[in-house]
């Protein structure tokens, strides 16, 4: 096909995709962030996650047979059962009695599960699946699709006899659903786009996009001024009382309550800015509106992630190292931080481990606040996990006692404690128990996504690996009874060990998390900050 003035091809980064055409001028970024790169084409949705090149240009990349199978100790037995770290290293009766970390409150922690991408996972995966996902495949990819089919198992949290909160046997577990990349390595697929776009309110697929949107109009849909709830798009869980799912951009709007609060709080903001745009451009037309109004719903977004959330996340010297920061408006002049050579792709080690950061801070309750910040309920969030009903009730008249708790209560310390609720009972459910473990879970996905051991993230990092357990400290010897190694300690265990002043995430994360938002930004062509 010629490439004329306005249209450019750009091979997607993804095995199978279709070149596409892309408008050199658009003024507004797609919904599947395809287009943004005009060179290099990163960053859409529904591509692979990135995985760095080593000193050598490899891949870092740690599967037990080099291909799929997940990670493996160094001398080749099995890691360490991810249940038994956990119990180990994060449960929370082994840390402080106090876990409130004063300088931050729940809504610091909350936005965080905004920008974390998503993974996709799958029941047991049929080659026919696969087939039709690829699209038309040649034997030799029928072949090594069957291979990957044959590492797509489940893959349990086993519970030991000895387990004081999980009774013995096993959880189910199920890998991120792998495909082959042109090496025959298993790669895992982000199914959001990779910039900071506020696709947490738009969608990442035109599809979602069509369904949230009002049709021939500028508006999101609403139900009662609540988040829409269309049948058969979501799946979420009540036991209480059967509620309709809401549904939002990402698929975990109903995760918890102050994520949904969230959520609805972006979605209204739309709705607001666009019917004042309507108000004062009543000859624009309605698509006109919803772009503009989606445009400034991005820049609030990517200004209070990278200057309001992410500095008490990575301290002020990380966000200077990395150049976070935006442009002090005072300054009078925009910044251009536009690279067009960055890849904004997002990392397996930052979805699997450092962005899951954010799971220690979670508390164990989902209160109701009242204007004082005095607590009126208390609602145990092992009782709510993915229960909209505490936001739907009543036409949503809890929704601002839930939405002060966010700025009201403080969120826990980042570190290796995790509460019960997280740590026990995890999408517990009465109907069928016990639930599961999210640390055990991160610890698993690790492995899952051939994520290499946090000792050589810390070499990647120009960081001196560790060299002996009792750099851990307090944990030392509960880690030399559980891994062979230290060379295996999974990146999530050694990454929250790591201690901070200030009480930000430790250097191994910081270099991660610097490192990606610094590509987020940079590799942005549609970034806020930039001029027209
Ligand atoms: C009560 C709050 C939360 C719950 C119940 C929750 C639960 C979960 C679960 C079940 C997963 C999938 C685990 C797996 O791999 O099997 C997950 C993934 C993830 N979470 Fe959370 N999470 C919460 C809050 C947070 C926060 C505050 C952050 C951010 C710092 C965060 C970051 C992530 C990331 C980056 C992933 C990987 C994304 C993906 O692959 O889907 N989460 N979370």
């Amino acid at each position: 096909m010629a490439i004329s003035k306005l249209l450019i091809l750009v091979a997607l980064a993804c095995v199978g995709a279709d070149d596409i055409v892309c408008d050199v001028d658009a003024k507004y970024r797609t919904i599947d962030g395809s287009c943004n790169n005009l060179k290099n084409g990163k960053g859409a949705s529904n591509t692979f996650f990135k995985r760095l090149p080593d000193e050598n240009e490899n891949n870092v990349i740690d599967y037990a047979d080099g291909i799929g199978l997940p990670r493996a100790a160094k001398n080749g037995d099995e890691l360490p059962n991810a249940r038994l770290v956990s119990q180990a290293i994060m449960d929370e009766k082994l840390g402080p009695l106090i876990q409130r970390d004063r300088t931050r409150s729940a809504q610091k922690h909350v936005p965080s599960t905004y920008v974390a991408k998503r993974s996709k996972k799958t029941i047991i995966t049929k080659v026919k699946r696969l087939e039709s996902e690829q699209g038309e495949v040649t034997t030799t990819d029928k072949l090594l699709a069957e291979d990957a089919q044959n590492r797509d198992f489940c893959f349990p949290l086993e519970i030991s006899k000895n387990d004081t909160d999980l009774p013995p046997g096993c959880i189910n577990f199920v890998r991120a659903t792998g495909k082959l990349d042109e090496e025959g390595v298993r790669q895992q697929t982000n199914l959001a786009t990779a910039f900071v776009d506020a696709s947490v309110v738009y969608g990442s697929t035109p599809e979602l996009t069509k369904i949230l949107r009002v049709s021939d109009s500028y508006l999101l849909k609403t139900e009662d001024n609540l988040l829409p709830t269309p049948a058969g798009v979501n799946s979420c869980f009540d036991p209480v009382i059967p509620t309709r799912c809401p549904v939002a951009g990402e698929s975990r709007v109903a995760e918890v309550s102050m994520l949904s609060v969230q959520h609805l709080a972006w979605h209204r903001e739309h709705n607001r800015i666009a019917s004042e745009l309507r108000t004062l451009n009543p000859h624009w037309k309605d698509e006109t509106v919803f772009q503009e109004a989606r445009k400034i719903v991005i820049a609030i977004f990517q200004h209070i992630t990278f200057n309001d959330f992410l500095p008490l996340v990575l301290g002020q010297a990380a966000m200077k190292r990395f150049k976070l920061f935006s442009r002090d408006v005072n300054e009078g002049v925009f910044s251009d931080p536009y690279d067009v050579d960055m890849n904004p792709q997002v990392l397996g080690s930052v979805n699997v481990a450092a962005h899951r950061f954010g799971h220690s801070q979670v508390t164990n309750e989902q209160n109701f606040v009242d204007e004082d910040c005095n607590t009126v309920t208390v609602n145990k969030l092992e009782d709510v996990f993915d229960s909209p009903r505490l936001i739907q009730q009543n036409c949503g008249v809890n929704i601002p006692f839930i939405g002060r708790n966010l700025g009201c209560t403080a969120s826990n310390r980042i570190d290796n404690f995790f509460v019960d609720a997280m740590r026990n009972r995890l999408y517990h459910k009465p109907e069928s128990p016990p639930g599961s473990d999210i640390v055990a879970r991160n610890i698993q996905r690790g492995r899952d996504f051939g994520v290499a051991g946090y000792n050589r993230w810390r070499e990647l990092c120009l960081l001196e690996p560790m060299k002996s357990f009792d750099s851990f400290e307090k944990f030392g010897k509960a880690l030399k009874e559980l891994y062979n190694d230290i060379d295996d300690i999974d990146l999530i265990v050694g990454g929250l060990l790591e201690k901070e002043m200030g009480f930000n995430v430790g250097p191994t994360f910081q270099c991660l998390l610097g490192f990606q938002y610094e590509r987020m930004k940079q590799g942005d062509r549609f970034w806020y900050e930039r001029p027209n």
